[in-house]
């Protein structure tokens, strides 16, 4: 749904930018501007600025310009009507509900009764571990070594062994029997006689999704037993394909390079040792969703699987996932078959940083994992195990990384270097005929659907973007204007649309205010393009002529579509028209 635009526009007044922004970036004062660090480019000296009269900000190192809402979305990963409903909430203005068909409406109630139900639920537990009834498995958690301020922020809690406590809890609560089944918190007796709970005498780790909200539990058995861990079922607001363990409190560590790890334990542990940029899938193999889930935060990956057979082939699933959706990717062991938190307790916290920076590129590893297939004492192993390793240094992309492993695997074998080099090379051949002719593929493709489309280059680019920021600047510069240009004569569509919103606003408002135009765009990159124009300071030469700029600006943009015209042009009378139209071109004169 879309909110009122006067509303939008309401929101992001009541938000001062300057004080949104300073909860991020200290800000220093210079007159009516705010200088701070920027927070999307790594820099020592600050060009991040905040306007408060213009309430605009604009780096002058990367270029990020936008509106309160354009932080947002860029800061926290927010959509647009995210970023309107954070600020709403801010200033305690209530949004309008969203007019949902009947099962969506269904669907988003069942949600909210889950949710809640789940916040219920996990302050149960928590409560439970508390009292009386929790004391074992408050020494069990005292055995772990988990802190009791880390077990908090984790919300950690005690499922009693009693066959029924949540169930009562939740009934007197006011949920219905229905719902606690679909959250996946109770289960039907097997004889019919009633329903029981699902968590019985475990440890219970709640499990946040990115808004920190409690989607399920994973509980761990006290003692030895089956199952070690119970999942929470896939749910309405749980799916342990989606939801990462611990991502509501990595996401606040801004760290690009993010510690991926396999279990409960394990993340709670690398956390406490002081690694906060660390995450786990939850008892499944990750997959595609994960990766696109960890795309929002992270850039790279360190692979930290348990040691073992099942963690080493999990982790040679996860790099061909992780790679295609273009993380980098790096890999790290602990020895002995030990997982990552049995490592910390043993060894520390010292030790356990010396793993993350021995961390391994991905390419190393699966070389020394595919070495564990071959006796390399056998000369027919050795040379299979050398053709095999080919293969997978022909997919790396650096050549100096490549040369460096290829000469290891040399070593390893005696087979030469250059015979390595050459099957490489055949490889690559091979898979670079692939590409191109994939490539070439996608260049007619491209190249039929550009004919129909924008067709930019920078002159027509600088014309939209300064004919813009003059006509939102001065009305009288609009109202020349209005007359002449057309829809048509900004071929880039962002530029078309902000030239309709601008007469939209002269005539609504009688003024256009850049951060309020801003509130029409409702994506990261045309708020990125449209804050481009008005970031560009307003030319200080008092010389600066007015009318010679408006009027160069729009023979570009004439110029370029008659240009375009005459190319798609079949009749004759379409031509004499062409024609026509570039003779009043030259005649044509704006006087503002
Ligand atoms: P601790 O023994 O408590 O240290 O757990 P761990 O994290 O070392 O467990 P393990 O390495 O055995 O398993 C890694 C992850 O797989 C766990 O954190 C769970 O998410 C999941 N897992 C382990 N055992 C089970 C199980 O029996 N059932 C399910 N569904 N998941 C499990
Ligand atoms: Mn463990």
């Amino acid at each position: 749904m879309r909110y009122p635009r006067e509303l939008i526009e309401e929101i992001r007044m009541q938000n001062d930018i300057v004080e949104i922004i300073s909860q991020y970036v200290p800000l220093k004062q210079k007159g009516n501007s705010y200088f701070g660090l920027c927070p999307f480019h790594h820099e020592r000296t600050p060009s991040f600025s905040v306007n408060s009269e213009k309430q605009f900000y604009y780096c002058f190192g990367c270029g990020a310009s936008g509106n309160v809402y354009s932080f947002l979305m860029e800061m926290e990963n927010y959509d647009f009507k995210e970023a309107v409903q954070a600020l709403a909430e801010r200033v305690h203005i209530t949004l309008p509900k969203e007019e949902l068909s009947g099962q969506a409406l269904a669907m988003e109630q069942l949600k909210a009764r889950l949710f809640e139900m789940h916040k219920l639920a996990g302050r149960f537990y928590y409560d439970t571990l508390q009292s009386e009834a929790g004391s074992y498995a408050k020494k069990y958690i005292g055995k772990r070594k988990i802190q009791q301020n880390v077990a908090r922020k984790f919300g950690i809690g005690y499922a009693s062994n009693q066959r029924q406590t949540l169930y009562d809890y939740l009934t007197q609560k006011g949920f219905s029997v229905e719902d606690m089944q679909k959250g996946g918190l109770v289960l039907p007796n097997k004889d019919g006689s009633g329903y029981h709970d699902r968590f019985r005498n475990r440890l219970m780790f709640p499990i946040f999704d990115a808004q920190a909200r409690v989607v399920g539990f994973g509980g761990r058995i006290l003692a030895d037993g089956e199952p070690k861990y119970l999942n929470s079922p896939e749910t309405p607001i749980f799916s342990k394909s989606r939801n990462l363990y611990g991502l509501h409190l990595a996401k606040a560590s801004k760290r690009k390079e993010w510690i991926l790890v396999e279990g409960y334990m394990d993340m709670i542990s690398v956390y406490q040792a002081g690694f906060h940029n660390v995450v786990a899938s939850l008892g499944t193999a990750f997959n595609a969703d994960h990766a696109m889930t960890l795309k929002k935060y992270a850039e790279d990956v360190i692979l930290l699987y348990d040691s073992d057979e099942a963690g080493t082939n999990a982790a040679l699933r996860a790099i061909p996932v992780l790679v295609e959706h273009g993380f980098g990717v790096r890999v790290t062991q602990v020895p002995d078959g030990k997982d990552p938190d049995a490592f910390i307790k043993q060894y520390g916290n010292v030790a356990f940083s010396k793993l993350l920076v021995d961390a391994v590129h991905y390419i190393s590893f699966e070389i020394a994992c595919i070495k564990r297939n071959y006796n390399l004492d056998i000369p027919e192993h050795r040379v299979r195990f050398a053709t095999e390793a080919a293969k997978i240094l022909s997919g790396m992309e650096s050549e100096i990384e490549r040369n460096v492993y290829t000469a290891e695997v040399s070593r390893m074998t005696g087979v030469e270097e250059s015979a390595i080099q050459t099957e490489i090379q055949k490889l690559q051949q091979k898979a670079d005929t692939a590409y191109w002719k994939e490539a070439e593929r996608k260049r007619i493709q491209k190249q039929k659907a550009y004919i129909a489309q924008d067709i930019e280059e920078k002159g027509v680019i600088d014309a939209q973007k300064n004919l813009l920021y003059l006509a939102a600047n001065q009305r009288a510069v609009y109202d020349a204007l209005q007359p002449i240009l057309q829809t048509q004569d900004f071929p880039t569509t962002v530029y078309q649309k902000a030239w309709g919103y601008i007469g939209i606003l002269w005539k609504q408002h009688d003024t256009v205010f850049p951060a309020e135009l801003l509130n029409f765009f409702e994506t990261t990159q045309e708020q990125q393009r449209i804050g481009e124009v008005f970031a560009a300071q307003p030319p200080t030469d008092t010389q600066f002529d007015l009318q010679k700029a408006v009027n160069e600006a729009v023979k570009v943009l004439k110029r370029a579509y008659i240009e375009k015209m005459s190319t798609q042009v079949k009749t004759a009378e379409e031509i004499q028209d062409l024609v026509e139209q570039k003779r009043n071109l030259d005649k044509l004169h704006i006087t503002i």
